[in-house]
């Protein structure tokens, strides 16, 4: 331990699994990328921009002359949808399959870099045709089709800024993102499908702009064909609008600084805050990160990204990224669980996936369904594995690579945030020994660290908070409207540095771990103590597929570690042994100061509707008080249901 422990660093993970050699001998981006950036990282980021087609090419790289605020390639002019579609087809690649998209009924449509073009062009123009200008901001509430990539595209093209909603948001959190972002018009379809069943989105949207002024037209996909009530006037569908349009649109070049998108990020407290994010720095480290983390290779790979178009994920890897880089990529529109739970991986076997995207909690539930699932598909055309959205427990790594990865994948856990734009920390597939539970290495051009609670950098064993040291092209500009809480939010904590809110430590090698938020880290006797370690010795009991810790107010501890457990298939809830048993196997795991004072098995855990299990709510109910906010939660009878189960607390 160091001599003022910010973090305890309990768990020890000695696994180590080097790059397949073919990869590494094949790999986009070598260690060399790492000397280069630190030798001159403006330099190394200069050449990455050059990946992108310019309009003018930028001579200045960075101005950071007034911090927090900062612009990158400023003096470069470009349009975003022109590198994402028109230059592939230009480049004589327009039979090239864009989108591969699956829908959830089991329709499926692929769409050409050539055709994906005529379709932005026509909804450019449209959007155009309905009053939408350069600088103006659309909302969008769409489902997992292509129209949603089309309508982000589309505005992109003609320097409107989108601000997707995600689709299974409610009419009020629609209305506060139009109201905020003082959006001009609404794309959104009748519906979408989701679990078997036609589920409806555009009454949210009527509700959410008869309580807005800003709004004058709203633009509807037709998906499901299901009725649909009217405005007229104001409703336009998009099949009939842009059958009209012509296929040539030319695009205009804006600034790089140019707002690209505002998306919303809730966080525990207080109102949502729009992320801003403009193009030119935006689309640099976007198309970087996903040809070097994931060594894509255009013409050969099928990309899989499962995240929704609603997230930053979706965002920066299924619409910009991939599409920057000339990608073919899977769209899939539905839940895993439906019809069946092998839809994942009968995907990936009927387009040959080469490169997956996914999220430690689907992991995790795929995990709990059980090996034999993926183990009836043929998943060999994998070659990279990514992560990303929450750390990874160990076990759920492992279990990752054996039953998804054939014991040979490289898995990429990948750390960012909205905030962040793009990738951070992660491995490179081709370099990196990789490690179960770590996202190890700040990306080159990109500088990461670990400080204590007097902003002094770790030394390595040491934890503390993550923090990044220097401004990184796709880093957000802004909090929509209020730059006072941008500099209040990010850059006040460490003085120059931005405090990302997670905790996080290094290792002997001076690797990263993450180790949650900061809001949910435990203090314990004195020490500070992870959520993300105790769960991650917990998922290694045999019997538990998943696990959520936080820490209960109590009298002699300060607070006391109370765990909550999904047990595997055939484990008994109400075995009193095996409660014990997990007690001691944290104990024996990451020492006695670790051990939970209770162990609570329970079917489901509270999750957002992006993934992350809410330990408020569970720490609520820890200390037997009354249930905040659950508005944001996917399901809410799971937190009756876990109450239900509770024997009355000590
Ligand atoms: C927070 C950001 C990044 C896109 C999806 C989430 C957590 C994200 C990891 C990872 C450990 C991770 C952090 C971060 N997180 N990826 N690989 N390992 N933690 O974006 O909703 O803005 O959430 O997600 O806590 O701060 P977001």
């Amino acid at each position: 331990m160091t001599e003022n422990p910010s973090l305890s660093n309990l768990l020890k993970e000695e696994r180590r699994f080097a790059p397949p050699v073919e990869l590494a001998a094949a790999a986009n981006v070598t260690a060399e990328a790492y000397e280069q950036a630190k030798a001159d990282r403006l330099g190394f980021w200069a050449e990455q921009a050059r990946r992108l087609t310019w309009a003018t090419e930028p001579t200045e790289t960075l101005d950071w002359s007034n911090p927090p605020f900062a612009k990158w390639f400023a003096d470069g002019k470009l349009n975003v949808a022109y590198n994402c579609v028109d230059r592939h087809v230009e480049a004589g690649h327009g039979e090239r399959v864009a989108i591969h998209f699956e829908g959830e009924p089991g329709d499926s449509r692929a769409i050409t870099y050539a055709e994906l073009k005529d379709e932005v062009s026509r909804a450019a123009h449209a959007l155009t045709e309905l009053g939408v200008q350069k600088g103006d901001r659309v909302a969008v509430y769409l489902p997992m089709i292509p129209e949603a990539v089309v309508a982000m595209l589309a505005c992109a093209r003609i320097g409107a800024a989108h601000s997707v909603v995600f689709g299974g948001f409610s009419a009020d959190a629609i209305a506060a993102r139009i109201k905020d972002a003082d959006a001009k018009v609404v794309i959104t379809s009748d519906g979408g499908y989701r679990r078997g069943k036609p589920s409806a989105l555009k009454p949210a949207v009527d509700e959410a702009v008869s309580r807005v002024d800003s709004v004058r037209h709203v633009l509807v996909v037709q998906r499901t064909k299901q009725d649909v009530a009217w405005t007229e006037g104001r409703d336009v569908w998009w099949h009939e609008i842009t059958r009209k349009q012509s296929t040539e649109h030319t695009p205009e070049a804006f600034d790089a600084e140019h707002p690209l998108f505002i998306l919303y990020t809730s966080g525990t407290t207080g109102k949502p805050k729009g992320i801003l994010h403009t193009s030119g720095g935006y689309l640099t480290q976007t198309a970087y990160t996903h040809h070097a983390v994931f060594d894509l290779k255009p013409e050969t790979d099928v990309y899989w990204c499962t995240a929704d178009i609603g997230w930053v994920t979706g965002h920066s890897y299924i619409t910009y990224g991939p599409l920057a880089n000339g990608a073919t990529q899977v769209m899939y529109e539905g839940t895993p669980d439906t019809p069946h739970q092998g839809r994942f991986w009968e995907i990936v076997q009927k387009y040959g996936v080469t490169i997956l995207y996914t999220a430690p909690t689907a992991i995790r539930t795929f995990m709990k369904w059980g090996d034999d699932i993926p183990a009836k598909y043929d998943l060999s055309s994998l070659r990279v594995l990514g992560s990303v959205g929450e750390p990874i427990n160990p076990e759920a790594w492992m279990w990752y690579r054996k039953n998804i990865g054939a014991d040979k994948c490289p898995i990429v856990d990948t750390w960012w945030q909205t905030e962040t734009g793009a990738m951070m920390i992660a491995p490179l597939p081709g370099v990196t020994e990789t490690k179960p539970g770590s996202a190890q290495r700040a990306l080159p051009g990109i500088a990461a660290t670990v400080v204590d609670d007097e902003a002094n950098e770790v030394p390595n064993g040491g934890g503390g908070y993550l923090v990044l040291t220097e401004p990184w092209p796709s880093m957000l500009r802004t909090i929509w409207g209020d730059d006072q809480r941008f500099i209040d939010t990010y850059w006040s904590r460490f003085q120059d540095r931005y405090f990302a809110g997670d905790g996080a430590k290094k290792d002997e090698d001076g690797d990263i771990w993450l180790l949650g938020r900061v809001d949910d880290v435990m203090l314990v006797s004195g020490h500070n103590i992870s959520t993300t370690e105790v769960e991650s010795a917990l998922v290694s009991h045999p019997s538990v597929a998943e696990a959520a810790v936080v820490g209960a107010a109590d009298e002699t501890t300060g607070q006391a570690i109370v765990a909550f457990v999904i047990l595997r298939g055939t484990a008994n809830v109400e075995d009193e042994g095996l409660v014990a048993d997990l007690r001691n196997h944290v104990g024996s795991t990451l020492g006695p100061i670790a051990k939970p004072k209770r162990v609570l098995p329970v079917a489901e855990l509270p999750k957002t509707r992006s993934g992350k299990i809410m330990r408020r709510l569970l720490r609520d109910v820890a200390e037997n008080r009354e249930l905040g906010d659950v508005t944001t939660l996917t399901d809410s009878s799971v937190m009756e249901l876990i109450q239900s189960r509770l024997p009355a607390a000590p």
